[in-house]
């Protein structure tokens, strides 16, 4: 596909105007040392531009503006409606939230907008239009930033006002609402619209961030994901009045629960996101979040926003060890980016932030280690990223990702509080990453046609028209895992009657009883058809047998003897039904088995601990080979006698380093699942 940049993006969040002008110069030779081509510009400045509600200053902003372009640099302007200015809050108190204490804040903070304010509404409205007049039309503008970051909620009158009106489009009839909502239960039947109250700590949540009535409370996040969103579309409208074709993003977080992505970026003309994994994120859990991002949109993506170093943040904010910082960066190429933006060029003197790593040290120092290493990776994107730019990734495995089932499972009140949905998809992806074979992480709705493995695992909430979509992909020769936790409830979070997995249950050749729950301190364990014993902890499914074979038993408890895991053919394909949670070795045996039958193959034809990741370019494959291990590990035998694009050199047998990497472009493919089947 073609690349949405004439060239990659390096560069990030830059905040001139937190400093003198002396200062400003200083920047842009470091930046021409640093190879930084790009420039994020005005993401916190709205108190700035905007001294007060009849007031607009661009003063500062066009000398910036026209810096920047003198300079040739890219620029990613950012519209700055993330942080509300002091004035506007002292003369509307509305625009501030309401939290799920109830408690309505005053001035301070950011990312602090009611997101159903008019007046807030009023004011974006504003910016982004004179915004847009007078930058939509330079050059060197690239992208639109909007806002930064969304996120949070609010629990104020204004969005209780609100959420009443998009109940009433969704449901129309208030006996609709009290039947999908169930309120005969504790007998909180509602008679009026007015009736109803937002889910917060005064309402029906509990203290843990708990719900009584999930379907009031995921409703709640589809409205309020929906209620922020719709402040995106009001700037991005407003910002295509006066730019007919500027690309515009906003920067999302990987898995952040709040805001349903695959929503969001349907809205979006390319995503982008902020990697700010910690000291012991597995690189695994970084490459699923990016492969994620990649497809909410199915197409490469912006990183906008990681830490040159550290951050300030976290518990405890490690630096990034010499090569970490490039590894990281190729990792993320790897899996889809066009763009490598840091957070942030210069390190702040003051505020919750001066702690942040950035390209541009206290010290000012080009001699700092971190200004080296990014000047180093600087001069090899210049070298090599305009080959990358526009290439894809391709996927025979997909792994569903759904922010509804995020939201449902993890508001169920039993049968086992340690159910994360995440973790849940992670095992799954681990497998996956392991043994280098490329996923797509996929939604509800996405068209399965394209895959010969679907992964579903913990499919709590099975909307309408799903449990279609799956048949069909599995009659036409589909492999489909799933398990635990999966086909129990339906889009308000009501149960589908007549035993689990509900409508999943024809699928699986099924029929789950009883679900059983262990502490942390609890196990049971399975034995496998192949005379295997392994562990299975949190959850153990009941299982009748219904058409499905028993790949796995339990041992013990009085449901010892009966099926854990099972696999039923169902038209040309068939579905294996995991139980309970299997360790990794027991989850590998089965994934191994669903691979082998689906023909899915890693990029290599080669067992090895490095990642290996594949984008294909129209010229041919991009292979990016990457030591995350603490150990040295041989270069795989297939990449002997290819050239490395990194150095020009070819390569012999030789091993990579921790966080070494080596990049290879290859006549498309060189060995690959393509090849095999
Ligand atoms: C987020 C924000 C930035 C900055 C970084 C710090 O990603 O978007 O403004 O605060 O975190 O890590
Ligand atoms: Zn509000």
């Amino acid at each position: 596909m073609k690349a949405k940049f004439k060239q990659m993006l390096y560069g990030g969040d830059y905040n001139p105007e937190q400093w003198p002008k002396e200062v400003w110069q200083k920047d842009m030779e470091m930046f021409n040392k640093a190879g930084i081509n790009s420039a994020t510009v005005n993401v916190f400045s709205w108190a700035r531009i905007q001294p007060s509600e009849e007031t607009y200053d661009f003063k500062e902003l066009d000398e910036i503006v026209e810096m920047l372009t003198k300079e040739g640099r890219q620029i990613v302007l950012a519209t700055s409606t993330a942080a509300l200015p002091a004035w506007m809050v002292k003369r509307y108190p509305e625009v501030a939230r309401t939290d799920y204490e109830g408690r309505r804040h005053k001035f301070g903070q950011r990312h602090n907008a009611c997101p159903n304010s008019l007046v807030y509404r009023h004011f974006i409205k504003e910016l982004t239009s004179r915004l847009a007049k007078r930058y939509g039309k330079n050059e060197n503008v690239v992208c639109w930033h909007v806002n930064n970051e969304y996120g949070g909620e609010c629990y104020c009158e204004n969005c209780e006002k609100a959420f009443r009106i998009w109940l009433r489009e969704k449901y129309q009839t208030i006996e609709t609402l009290n039947k999908a909502w169930n309120l005969s239960f504790w007998g909180h039947t509602i008679y009026d619209w007015d009736e109803v109250v937002l889910p917060n700590a005064l309402s029906e949540g509990l203290w843990d961030g708990g719900t009584a009535f999930a379907g009031i409370s995921i409703d709640y996040r589809r409205f309020n994901s929906e209620s922020m969103l719709n402040n995106y579309r009001l700037e991005r409208d407003t910002i295509r009045q006066y730019d007919k074709d500027t690309l515009i993003t906003t920067n999302l977080m990987g898995t952040y629960k709040e805001l349903d992505y695959f929503k969001w970026a349907k809205e979006m003309d390319i995503v982008s996101w902020d990697n700010y994994p910690s000291f012991d994120t597995p690189w695994s859990q970084t490459a699923m979040n990016h492969d994620l991002m990649r497809g909410l949109k199915d197409e490469p993506f912006m990183l906008m926003e990681q830490t040159p170093s550290q951050q300030n943040w976290q518990p405890y904010n490690s630096l990034k060890k010499p090569g970490q910082m490039r590894a990281q960066s190729y990792q993320t190429i790897a899996h889809g980016a066009d763009t490598i933006q840091f957070f942030q060029l210069r390190r702040s003197v003051g505020g919750c932030e001066k702690f942040h790593g950035a390209v541009i040290e206290h010290a000012g120092s080009d001699k700092a280690r971190v200004f080296r290493e990014v000047s180093e990776l600087g001069e090899e994107l210049k070298r090599i990223g305009g080959s990358i730019i526009g290439s894809r990734n391709e996927a025979k495995v997909g792994i569903l990702f759904d922010w509804d089932n995020y939201w449902a499972l993890e508001y169920t009140s039993g049968p086992n509080k340690d159910l994360k949905y995440v973790d849940q998809i992670l095992q799954y992806y681990e497998y996956f990453y392991n043994k280098n074979i490329p996923v797509d992480m996929i939604p509800a709705d996405a068209d399965f046609g394209k895959y010969a493995l679907l992964i579903a695992p913990v499919l709590y909430m099975v909307k309408e028209g799903m449990a279609e979509a799956i048949e069909e992909f599995v009659a036409a020769g589909g492999s489909f895992v799933t398990g635990f936790m999966s086909g129990i409830v339906d889009q308000s979070d009501n149960v589908h009657l007549g035993g689990y997995p509900g409508p999943l249950r024809k699928l699986a050749g099924v029929w789950v009883e009883e679900i059983d729950a262990m502490a942390p301190e609890q196990s049971n364990a399975l034995a496998f058809k192949d005379g295997t014993v392994d562990g299975c902890r949190m959850l153990c499914d009941i299982i009748h047998l219904e058409g499905a074979e028993e790949i796995a038993q339990y041992r013990s408890n009085f449901y010892a003897g009966t099926p854990a895991v099972t696999k039923n053919m169902f038209g040309k394909g068939c579905t294996y039904y995991v139980g309970t949670m299997l360790t990794e070795t027991g989850l590998g045996k089965l994934l191994k088995m669903a691979c082998d039958s689906a023909g899915i193959a890693s990029v290599i034809d080669e067992d090895t601990e490095l990642e290996v990741t594949r984008r294909v370019a129209e010229s041919g494959a991009i292979y990016f080979v990457m030591n995350f291990k603490d150990k040295e590990l041989p270069l795989p035998a297939v990449f002997v006698g290819e050239k490395d694009l990194l150095t020009g050199t070819v390569m012999g047998e030789e091993t990579l380093q921790k966080y070494d990497v080596r990049i290879i472009s290859s006549s498309y493919p060189i060995k690959s699942e393509e090849n095999k089947m």
